[in-house]
């Protein structure tokens, strides 16, 4: 059988009782698709037969849905009919599936979807997006755009803090290096190869162009490391740089103004980045991405003058890496698929999805991450967020383990088992092999992040740990568990470690920073507590979160629509006392997997907000207004994988 196809509607109800509480709900329709041909009768779909999907909001029955539910993994789910008889005829109405966030865009509603005959095969069904029944209301309006600011802009993204334009008169399309050394040969040679896989050649590599003008670069002592002052005359470039990333910088802003059709006009920049730390975060666990997608994702860091790659490497649905000590952490925790260990999740339908990135994979990153002077901060998420690695190694779980939590995503008992012995011995392999693959990376990521509240309430192994220390809560002991985490890690592999919010709230001192994601006020108190803090609010930074209010838009809504204007108006320190402006490490991006089906939706939902965060990580503010900033990003290259 084939040519099945799923169509849903999403509604808003009012609570019965009530005339405030809404809730929404799903109905389905499956149908044969047009066209097919044979008999649409129910013969088609024999008794025992079941539906499987995934949504992200989490379905439930309600009892008008005539289904119930086999099945269920966070938003995973198998239904069959309530009577266990035969699906009803075409079409199979499946009606009220009450949803348990409201929804807001169309990619809310079913993913993939499959059928389950009672032998035991699988059909695709085709998921059509999701309407919805009225327009969904948002209970945040668009922001609307900030004022332009009329300052002299040029196409350099983001942009230099400092331009004197000095001359139209003479053109420059390519540069190449006349005076160096070897090491800034090097450099030049890496930002060079970077412009080429961008389609820009602008900076001749092999010194054959003898109409290129010649550029000297030199590094001074009197400019910080990431500093650059950049002059381009009649006849002649001079970069003076602090150091071989100021260099590197002077280099994207002398490629991007090659770039532009005209050529570069003469002029002076002097410039330096805002903040040290300029990050974007890319979820690879939710979805699969080939190796080079990482790769383009450094090379657009580089092109924006980030400093930073964060790579979400576990993660409930998957874990992406080899551990020696522990191979189905990758043979099992890499693959998800029907009749897997790891049920299909995150619109993966049932055949084997995703893998683990190979050693080689992961060199080949940090590779090209050292050549264009990016740091890799490489994360595995502990002790929550840990399905993935329960289902590989189960002799992490606790086996008398009684408590019944679920995540906020819907992932029962997904935390790893403090005061159970091979916890720490698992983490050793785990955190040494991290060190290892990311010899260059200074800090280590060790997540901490939506930890139940609750967890191992019903766990003898943690009972016995907590009662051994006089711990109560669950932060209590979630914060003992880092402690003893964060001291393995620096003795074992010296390395930093950073974490999310509520790990450093909970008590923990990171030894390198901590991320605010929640909310900006999430930053002050991070700050207030003595932290470093990297600022990510969701409302302003998750580049999952769609970009607007309309229900076809790509994205999620917890934080709300994140409108370019948002990001471009977020003030990282704002509401910060003075005395605290120093505990501002950085700004990053996050880009979560959840709704991000393909490379198109990631490139819709990572541009041009990335270019405003790099801005104003960089500049300080947008030069020019949104509109200019929007304009510049759309004339950057995208980069192919
Ligand atoms: C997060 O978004 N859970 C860090």
């Amino acid at each position: 059988m084939d040519g099945v196809i799923l169509r849903s509607t999403y509604r808003r109800r009012l609570d019965a009782g009530s005339d405030t509480t809404w809730f929404g709900t799903f109905d389905l329709e499956l149908d044969r698709k047009p066209g097919t041909s044979g008999a649409c009768d129910a013969t088609d779909l024999p008794r025992g037969s079941r539906l499987a999907l995934w949504c992200a909001m989490q379905l439930e029955p309600s009892d008008a849905s005539g289904v119930r539910v086999v099945e269920r993994l966070a938003g995973h789910l198998v239904l069959e009919p309530i009577d266990g008889g035969p699906p009803p005829s075409w079409p199979w109405m499946i009606e009220g599936l009450r949803s348990r966030f409201p929804a807001r865009h169309s990619n809310d509603g079913p993913e993939a979807a499959w059928l389950i005959l009672p032998d035991g095969s699988t059909v695709i069904v085709d998921v059509e997006p999701s309407r919805a029944a009225e327009p969904p209301r948002s209970a945040l309006a668009d922001s609307t755009a900030a004022p332009h600011d009329h300052a002299s802009v040029v196409p350099v993204t983001p942009h230099p803090r400092q331009v004197e334009l000095r001359s139209t008169a003479v053109r420059h399309r390519r540069a190449r290096l006349a005076v160096s050394t070897t090491a800034i040969a090097d450099v030049w040679s890496s930002v060079a190869g970077l412009g080429q896989r961008s389609g820009w050649d602008v900076l001749d590599t092999l010194g054959v162009d003898s109409d290129a003008t010649p550029a000297t670069l030199a590094i001074v002592a009197e400019l910080s490391e990431e500093a650059y002052d950049l002059d381009i005359a009649d006849g002649a470039i001079t970069i003076r740089a602090g150091g071989d990333r100021g260099i590197r910088h002077a280099l994207v802003t002398l490629g991007q103004l090659l770039a532009v059709e005209a050529g570069a006009p003469e002029l002076s920049v002097s410039d330096k980045p805002q903040v040290a730390f300029r990050g974007i975060h890319l979820d690879l666990a939710r979805r699969w991405f080939e190796p080079d997608v990482v790769e383009r994702m450094i090379d657009i860091a580089a092109w924006r003058k980030l400093s930073h790659v964060h790579l979400h490497l576990t993660d409930d649905e998957a874990w992406r890496f080899h551990v020696d000590a522990y191979p189905t952490l990758a043979s099992i925790g890499g693959t998800r698929g029907h009749g897997l260990a790891l049920a299909p999740s995150c619109g993966s339908g049932p055949a084997p999805y995703g893998r683990a990135y190979t050693n080689g994979e992961i060199g080949r990153w940090v590779q090209r991450a050292d050549a264009l002077g990016i740091t890799l901060v490489p994360e595995v998420d502990v002790p929550g967020h840990c399905h993935a690695a329960l289902v590989s190694v189960p002799e992490l779980r606790d086996p008398d383990d009684a408590s019944t939590v679920s995540s906020v995503q819907g992932y029962p008992n997904n935390v790893l088992v403090p005061g159970r012995p091979i916890t720490m011995t698992f983490l050793e392999a785990v955190f040494a092999t991290l060190a290892d693959l990311f010899p260059s990376s200074p800090t280590l990521h060790i997540g901490g992040d939506e930890v139940p509240f609750g967890s191992w309430e019903g766990s003898p192994d943690t009972r016995a740990y907590a009662a051994a220390r006089g711990l109560v809560s669950t932060s209590q002991i979630e914060t003992a568990f880092h402690r003893e985490l964060i001291q393995m890690i620096s003795t074992t592999t010296g390395r930093d470690v950073a974490m999310w919010e509520e790990a450093a709230l909970a008590g923990v001192e990171p030894s390198g920073y901590a991320v605010a994601w929640t909310s900006a006020d999430a930053g002050v108190r991070l700050a207030r507590a003595g932290h470093r803090v990297v600022m990510a609010p969701g409302q302003t930074n998750y580049l999952d979160m769609a970009p607007g209010r309309a229900w076809e838009l790509p994205g999620g809504s917890w934080a709300g629509n994140v409108t370019l204007a948002d990001t471009c108006t977020f003030d990282p320190t704002a509401g910060w006392d003075d005395d605290l402006a120093g505990l501002l490490h950085g700004v990053q991006a996050c880009i979560w997997g959840e709704h991000i089906a393909d490379l198109d939706i990631l490139d819709t939902l990572t541009f041009p907000r990335l270019d405003a965060i790099a801005e104003r990580a960089w500049t300080g503010r947008i030069v020019g207004g949104p509109e200019a900033l929007a304009e510049r990003s759309a004339g950057l290259p995208r980069f192919t994988t």
